[in-house]
Parts: structure tokens; C-alpha cells; sequence
């Protein structure tokens, strides 16, 4: 049970050059349900567009995306996505923002404000839940933009470089933050990365990419038990031996 891509294939058609390009090629991924997958893969590669696909916004050319079971492709609002270049709202305050998929979901007002106050303590944003956007650091605006998804109320996430943006220490803030929450959430995830720490530091599991047309190359069990210490996890020889080969695949 959990999300399994089955055959997944894509191919976008510019009308300007007439020309298509196939950016997903019979792609198959397994994501357990509370485990935390990670994608990494070059740039261009297909890792967004697998997100859309997931997400429902796309629709694939072939294969099946199933979610504990059911085909949901092309179907919206079975999970809770943050895409990668994911703005909160400038006009809405954090709280407002954060409220956003309730309001679409027609939620009880009076209820969801009460979680999203105690999700704000949580995420350590409550002092901040009346600021604009533009009133916040691009780490508490990143933070927003996760408790938004979480908000969603889905089990499933895709999480699209979620701290892409992010100086290098903020990001490890970030990282060692979100896997805090998701040991008490146990959300299903599946994160797209480029920074090989972030992905062996956070997961179960560490998919690479080719280049496009995306295939999967290899997958590394991250064999670490959770609640995971991060400095010792990263620092392990089997985690550096884990880097080693992640980065000679994608170097290579
Ligand atoms: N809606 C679309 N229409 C046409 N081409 C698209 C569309 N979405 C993505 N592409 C193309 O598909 C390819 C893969 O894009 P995608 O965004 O999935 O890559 P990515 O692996 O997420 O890259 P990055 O790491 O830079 O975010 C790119 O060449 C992109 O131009
Ligand atoms: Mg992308």
C-alpha cells in the first residue's frame, strides 16, 4: 500500500518548433505508506513533471499512479503538494495562507483555525501568524508554505525542493526541522532534492535519476532506524559510503 507509479510515461509537444520531447519513459516508483522517499536526479530530468502527474495536474501519456490501490491519475486533490516554486500569497497573511486549503476543502472555520493556531506553535510561527509574506524570512516563508500543504489534511505529500532557495545553513535548520515533524506525523512523502545530505539525512529510501527521459537508475535503502540523530546519521561511515555512490551516479 502507499503511491506506486506504474509504467509512467510523458512527452510534451512545442507547437512553436513542432517538436515533442519525452521527458518520462515507463517510470516505475514505490512510496510505502509512512515512509519517506526522496528523488534526486539532473536538472531537466522529469522530477517536477513527476509531481504534476501525481498531483493530477498533468495527466500521463501511459501507466497507472495508484494511491493505496486506486488509479488517481488525472485526478485532483488526493494529496498535499508544495510545488517547487510554491509563493504564499502576498496580500493574505501567514495565517491566511496557511488556512488557504481549508477554505477550499470548506472546512468548519471555527475548527480550522484552531488547528492552524496549533500547527503555527508547532511550526514555530505563532508570533508571526498576522505578518504578510514579504514580512518574513525565506525560511519562515518556507515553513508556511509546508504547514499550508499539511494543512491540506492529505496522508501524502510531495514535497518539491521544499529548501531549493535556502542558504546552505538555514537549509540544514530546515532539514533537521521537517524531519522532527514528519516523526510525528509519519505523512507519506515524497521529496524532490538536489542536495545528496538532505535526501540520505531525511529518507528510507534515495532514488536517482537519469537525465531526461527520466529512468531510474538505482535505489539506496537508507538502512537508519528513526528518531534519527542528524549528526551522527551523517557523520556514519555507512551514510558516507551511501554519499560516495550517490554522487558518483550523478556525477557520472
Ligand atoms: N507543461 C510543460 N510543457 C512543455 N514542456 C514541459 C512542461 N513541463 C515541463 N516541461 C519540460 O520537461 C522537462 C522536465 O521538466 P521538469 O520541470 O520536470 O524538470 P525537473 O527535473 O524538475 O528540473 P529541475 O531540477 O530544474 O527542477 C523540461 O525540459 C521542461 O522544459
Ligand atoms: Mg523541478
Amino acid at each position: 500500500m502507499g503511491l506506486s507509479l506504474k509504467g509512467l510515461s510523458k512527452t510534451y509537444f512545442n507547437p512553436q518548433n513542432n517538436q515533442s520531447m519525452e521527458v518520462l519513459q515507463t517510470l516505475d516508483l514505490e512510496v510505502e505508506t509512512g515512509s519517506f522517499v526522496s528523488l534526486i536526479g539532473p536538472s531537466g530530468c522529469g522530477k517536477s513533471t513527476i509531481c504534476n502527474l501525481v498531483a493530477g495536474i498533468e495527466v500521463p501519456d501511459t501507466g497507472d499512479i495508484l494511491l493505496n490501490g486506486e488509479a488517481i491519475q488525472g485526478t485532483l486533490g488526493n494529496v498535499g503538494y508544495m510545488p517547487q516554486k510554491d509563493l504564499l500569497l502576498p496580500w493574505r497573511t501567514l495565517l491566511e495562507n496557511v488556512l488557504l486549503g481549508c477554505e477550499i476543502l470548506h472546512k468548519d472555520k471555527r475548527q480550522a483555525h484552531i488547528e492552524a493556531k496549533e500547527w503555527l506553535n508547532q511550526f514555530g510561527l505563532s508570533p508571526f501568524s498576522e505578518h504578510y509574506p514579504h514580512q518574513l524570512s525565506g525560511g519562515m516563508r518556507q515553513r508556511g508554505a509546508l504547514l499550508r500543504t499539511i494543512l491540506f489534511g492529505k496522508k501524502t505529500l510531495l514535497l518539491d525542493e521544499p529548501f531549493g532557495a535556502l542558504d546552505a545553513l538555514t537549509r540544514q535548520e530546515m532539514q533537521r526541522w521537517l524531519l522532527s515533524i514528519w516523526n510525528r506525523t509519519r505523512h507519506t512523502v515524497l521529496l524532490i532534492t538536489h542536495d545528496v545530505d538532505e535526501a540520505i539525512l531525511l529518507s528510507d529510501k534515495v532514488v536517482v535519476l537519469s537525465q531526461r527521459p527520466a529512468r531510474l537508475i538505482h535505489e539506496f535503502n537508507i538502512p537508519f532506524s528513526h528518531p534519527r540523530d542528524p549528526d551522527e546519521l551523517l557523520l556514519s561511515s555507512v551514510a558516507l559510503d551511501i554519499k560516495r555512490q550517490l554522487l558518483y551516479l550523478l556525477i557520472h
